[in-house]
């Protein structure tokens, strides 16, 4: 079920140059959210500009709190990110259907800022008694939530300027280290993913790939995130599927990169 509600603002701080993580206080969507959803959060102005999607990164269901880390990359997020403690936010949400959770070997592999919702993934994996958790998370330079990826198992960073971990994406950390996996999660820029697509067709592998950077509104109203899926219809005509209303998780197989 989704609500929409003014959430309080428990903390907020950069993390990393232009990564904001925010804690709000919620009353009923961190009860109800699940890992790979995501969040509308809205202007003060609340009429010219759309809502930004947000994805989740840690739910406190008990405590009703939400943390979301964002980059800012524009004026919705550039407002957002001037929000203190004790301010209200209007949130819609969970939005999106979440990762599916399976798995005994599960490999999660993000992105830039794909990798905010690997981290309610891990921790989720892990409470439901999965000891074989590796996360990759690739990073140009700056690294970030490093410590609450590696609370969930085995952690391994990649890092564009080999700065930290192996120089390279996360597809040349899982080489390196010779990673296994009987399921892969992914989270991040399209030619990441479509090289993970690529390496778990090949490998076999069931892969579940959140397309949330491709989504502007996030509520259904702009088609700006339609992707197109293999999925036929009964004549054969290739379905589209908006991102932030049937994803923004899908099976790797459902789509085109
Ligand atoms: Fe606007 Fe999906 S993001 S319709």
């Amino acid at each position: 079920m989704k609500n929409r509600e003014f959430a309080t603002v428990l903390e907020q701080k950069e993390i990393a140059s232009g990564i904001f993580s925010l804690w709000l206080q919620t009353e009923q969507i961190a009860k109800d959210a699940v890992p790979g959803q995501f969040v509308s959060v809205y202007c003060s102005d609340g009429s010219h500009m759309l809502p930004r999607p947000i994805s989740i990164c840690e739910i406190n269901a008990e405590e009703g709190k939400l943390r979301l880390v964002y980059r800012v990359v524009g004026e919705g997020t550039a407002e957002f990110s001037g929000r203190k403690a004790g301010d209200k936010l209007e949130i819609l949400g969970p939005l999106g259907n979440g990762f599916p959770l399976k798995g005994k070997k599960p490999l999660l592999m993000g992105g830039g800022i794909g990798v905010p919702p690997m981290v309610q993934l891990g921790a989720a994996l892990k409470a439901q008694g999965c000891t074989g958790v590796q996360t990759v998370a690739g990073y140009r330079d700056e690294l970030f939530l490093t410590e609450e990826l590696s609370a969930s198992g085995d952690f391994y960073i990649a890092t564009e300027d080999g700065s930290a971990g192996t120089k390279g994406n996360v597809m040349d950390a899982v080489r390196e280290h010779g990673i296994e996996a009987d399921v892969i999660y992914a989270c991040g820029p399209k030619p990441m993913l479509r090289a993970i697509k690529a390496y778990a067709e090949e490998k076999g592998i069931e892969c579940y790939i959140s397309m949330e950077e491709r989504m502007a509104c996030g509520i259904g109203a702009c088609l700006a995130c339609v992707c197109q899926s293999k999925e036929m219809d009964g004549h054969s005509h290739v379905h589209n599927k908006r991102v932030c209303k049937d994803g923004p998780v899908f099976l790797s197989t459902e789509v085109e990169l």
